[in-house]
C-alpha cells in the first residue's frame, strides 16, 4: 500500500508499505477512505516535536471502512464507516474513564508516564503508524472507533478526527461562557475551528490573530475580530478594542512553531525578545534541515504564550492546545501568576467529544466543511505538506484521499 513515511527531519516520502494485520484480538484494520495534513505534522517534520522514529507512517487523522476485526472488538463489523480519535486509548484504565483518554495508562508501549499515544508521532508516543496511508492497524479499536452516520460525508468527518474536537476541547479548557471576550491566537485550521467553538458556547466577542491573509479572511467570515501581528502589535490592539481591560479568554492554537513579528510595531518589542527566542530554538529544535521554503521551524516558540499572557484581563483564563515538545521550557510564569490566570492545557481526549460534534453537525449547529480548503489524492501528499507547510495563500486544511475514496457511506 502507498503510504507517507518519515524517514528524517526534512525528508518525508510516499513509499509503498506491507498492509498492516491484526496483532492484538483489541485491533481492526480499517480501509482509510479519508485522511488529512495536521500542524501537528509539521512539527513533527520541521524537527520541533521528536525524535520520530525512522520509518513511522505520519498521519493521527482518518475516516475509513472497517476491514477486519480481532475477537475482542465486539462492537463494530467489517463494512462500518468510522471515523479514527488520532489518541488511542484502552478504555478501562482510571484515566480514560473519566474521560482522560489522552493519558490513557495502557495505551503507550512505552509505559504509563510516557506520554499521550497517538498514530504516527514521535518515538515517545508509541511509536504507532499513522493514518496518511490506504490502510491502518487501529488499536483499542472497539473504544476509539466512533460509528458514523450516513448525513456525515467524509469531509466532514475527517474534521471529527483531531482538529473540531482540539478546538471544542480547547474552548472548555478556556472556560467560555456566554458572552466572553476571547481571543484566538493562531488562525490555522484549529484556531478557526476554536472560532466556531467559541461561538457555539456563545462568545461575546472573539478576536482572531495571526498575519496569513487567507486564513485572517476566513477567521473574519467566521465571526472573528481579526489582527494581523504584522500591522498592528496584537497586545496593544487588544487593550484599544476592549477599553484597555484585555480578554477574558485566550485559546493558544500556534505551539512550537510560532513565529513573531517582522513588520509594524510588535517587530520592535520582539527584536528585545531575540536572544531569548534563539536559546529557546537552540534548545527546542537541536537538528533542522530546512530545504529552500520548506521544514523551517518557527523563530519564536514562546510568541503566541506571551502575547496570550499579555494580553488577558485580570484573572482570566488561558488554554493552551497548540503542541510543544517536553524541552520547551519557557513561559511567562511571572505576569501569569501577578495577573491570577487560570491555565490549562493538553493533548485531547478526542474519543470523549466526537459523538457530541457528530450530534451538533446533524443538528445544524455547525458544518465542519468552513475549513476545509484542499482535497488531494495520497499520491500528491509530499506537495501537498510543502504547499501547507510554506502557508501557501488558501491552503488551509489539506484533507488526503487514498486510493478507492469513491466509497462515501455503507
Ligand atoms: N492539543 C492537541 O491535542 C492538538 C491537536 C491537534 C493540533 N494541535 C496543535 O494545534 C496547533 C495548530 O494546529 P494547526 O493545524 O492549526 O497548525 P498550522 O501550523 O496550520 O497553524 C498555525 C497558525 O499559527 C500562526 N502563527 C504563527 N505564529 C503565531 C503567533 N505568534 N501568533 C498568532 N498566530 C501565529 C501561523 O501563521 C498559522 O496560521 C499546532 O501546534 C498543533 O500541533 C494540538
Ligand atoms: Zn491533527
Ligand atoms: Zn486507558
Amino acid at each position: 500500500m502507498k503510504a507517507v513515511v518519515f524517514h528524517d527531519i526534512g525528508d518525508i516520502r510516499l513509499d509503498d508499505r506491507p498492509e498492516p494485520k491484526i496483532k492484538e484480538p483489541t485491533d481492526a484494520i480499517v480501509r482509510l477512505t479519508a485522511s488529512a495534513i495536521c500542524g501537528t505534522d509539521l512539527h513533527l517534520v520541521r524537527g520541533g516535536v521528536g525524535p520520530m522514529k525512522a520509518g513511522t507512517i505520519l498521519g493521527h487523522e482518518g475516516v475509513g471502512i472497517v476491514e477486519e476485526v480481532g475477537k475482542d472488538v465486539r462492537n463494530l463489523n467489517a463494512g462500518d464507516r468510522v471515523v479514527i480519535p488520532s489518541t488511542i486509548a484502552c478504555g478501562y484504565c482510571a484515566y480514560c474513564r473519566s474521560g482522560y483518554y489522552s493519558q490513557c495508562d495502557m495505551a503507550n508501549p512505552n509505559g504509563s508516564r510516557a506520554g499521550t499515544a497517538y498514530f504516527g508521532g514521535p518515538e515517545s508516543s508509541g511509536p504507532f503508524d499513522g493514518l496518511q496511508a490506504e490502510y491502518a492497524r487501529i488499536p483499542f479499536a472497539g473504544v476509539g472507533l466512533v460509528k458514523l452516520p450516513e448525513e456525515i460525508s467524509d469531509e466532514q468527518a475527517i474534521m471529527l478526527s483531531d482538529i473540531f474536537p482540539t478546538a471544542y476541547f480547547g474552548a472548555e479548557l478556556a472556560e467560555i461562557k456566554s458572552g466572553a471576550t476571547v481571543a484566538i491566537f493562531g488562525c490555522g485550521p484549529v484556531g478557526l475551528f476554536c472560532i466556531a467553538s467559541a461561538k457555539l458556547m456563545g462568545a461575546g466577542r472573539i478576536f482572531a490573530i495571526d498575519t496569513e491573509q487567507s486564513r485572517l479572511g476566513m477567521a473574519r467570515a467566521l465571526g472573528g475580530e481579526i489582527i494581523d501581528f504584522n500591522v498592528e502589535d496584537p497586545v496593544e490592539a487588544l487593550y484599544r478594542l476592549t477599553g484597555g481591560i484585555g480578554v477574558d479568554r485566550a485559546i493558544d492554537a500556534v505551539g512550537v512553531d510560532a513565529v513573531t513579528a517582522h513588520h509594524g510595531p510588535a517587530a520592535r518589542r520582539a527584536k528585545k525578545n531575540r536572544e531569548q527566542f534563539d536559546l529557546e530554538l537552540c534548545e527546542i529544535a537541536p537538528e533542522t534541515h530546512p530545504d529552500g521554503h520548506n521544514w523551517i521551524p518557527g523563530e519564536a516558540p514562546s510568541q503566541a504564550l506571551i502575547w496570550a499572557v499579555d494580553a488577558l484581563a485580570k484573572a482570566g483564563t488561558l488554554a493552551i492546545i497548540g503542541v510543544y515538545p517536553d524541552r520547551a521550557r519557557h513561559f511567562p510564569i511571572g505576569k501569569a501568576m501577578n495577573k491570577n490566570l487560570t491555565i490549562q492545557m493538553g493533548n485531547c481526549n478526542h474519543r470523549k467529544y466526537i459523538p457530541d460534534l457528530i450530534n451538533k453537525i446533524l443538528g445544524g449547529q455547525i458544518d465542519p466543511l468552513q475549513v476545509l480548503t484542499q482535497r488531494e489524492p495520497l499520491v500528491s501528499a509530499i506537495d501537498a505538506y510543502r504547499a501547507f507547510d510554506e502557508r501557501q495563500p488558501g491552503w488551509i486544511k489539506v484533507e488526503l484521499r487514498p486510493r478507492g475514496t469513491a466509497v462515501r457511506a455503507k
